[in-house]
């Protein structure tokens, strides 16, 4: 079976986002993690795939707290380190939150969700008729005013770098967990640049699907 038939599906097209279920609180403060959680990192290496057919089973704070943490928390409070690099610690990607009742921007100096917009933007991650059933779409944010030291040659090599490492995270977390997971990076940016408020200097770079497997 070739890749592109692997990945074969019917593109739904882009609608407006959805109103918000539920109330959007303006923070979210977000549990620590279990560290000694999850399957060894040579079995989440083994069960790592993409995976394109969700239940919509809700995904609880603690499980979101876990992965945004596994995705580029503080792992070093002495020194604000993250869980993955980025050049010079720039950390110029910041992570946004789709949820069924609003748009988050993840705060990870104080392990919380900022509310951007009180919108289910979920539908607006992406093209694939998974995207807005899925309990939670991730996207991948570049901040320019972050990488106006870096050489403007190397910005978006960099920042596609980082993306990658925090991607990643969050692909081994749910392969450690056993959830489902997919990236995504046929999104349409503009679109999904005004569904998550962004500024001028914000440019969506990629997309994640997370939540449970569909049942066979
Ligand atoms: C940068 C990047 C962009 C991708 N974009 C999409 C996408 O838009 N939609 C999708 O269904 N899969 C997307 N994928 C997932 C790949 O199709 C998938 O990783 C590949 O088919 C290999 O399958 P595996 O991840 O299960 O090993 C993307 C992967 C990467 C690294």
């Amino acid at each position: 079976m070739t890749e592109f038939q692997r990945i074969e599906y019917e593109p739904t097209p882009l609608l407006p986002p959805a109103p918000a279920s539920g109330t959007a609180p303006a923070f979210i403060d977000l549990p620590r993690p279990r560290l000694a959680a999850g399957a060894p990192l040579m079995q989440a290496l083994a069960q790592r795939q993409s995976t394109r057919a969700y239940a919509d089973t809700p995904m609880t704070l603690d499980t979101l707290g876990e992965l945004l943490w596994a995705a580029n928390g503080i792992n070093r409070p002495e020194t604000g380190g993250h869980t993955a690099p980025s050049a010079h610690g720039f950390n110029e990607i910041d992570v946004y939150v789709a949820l069924p009742h609003g748009v988050y921007r993840y705060e990870p100096a104080l392990n919380r969700l900022v509310l951007k917009h009180a919108v289910d933007a979920r539908n607006m991650t992406g093209y694939q008729d998974f995207v807005g059933k899925a309990p939670l779409d991730l996207v991948y944010v570049l901040r320019g005013s972050q990488v106006l030291a870096t050489p403007p040659q190397q910005r978006e090599l960099f920042a596609a770098i980082s993306t990658g490492a925090i991607s990643q995270n969050v692909s081994l977390y749910c392969a450690s967990e056993g959830l489902a997971t997919v990236v995504r990076g046929w999104i349409n940016h503009r679109l999904l640049a005004d569904a998550l408020r962004l500024n001028e200097d914000e440019v969506p770079v990629l997309a994640q699907t997370v939540g449970r497997p569909q049942a066979q």
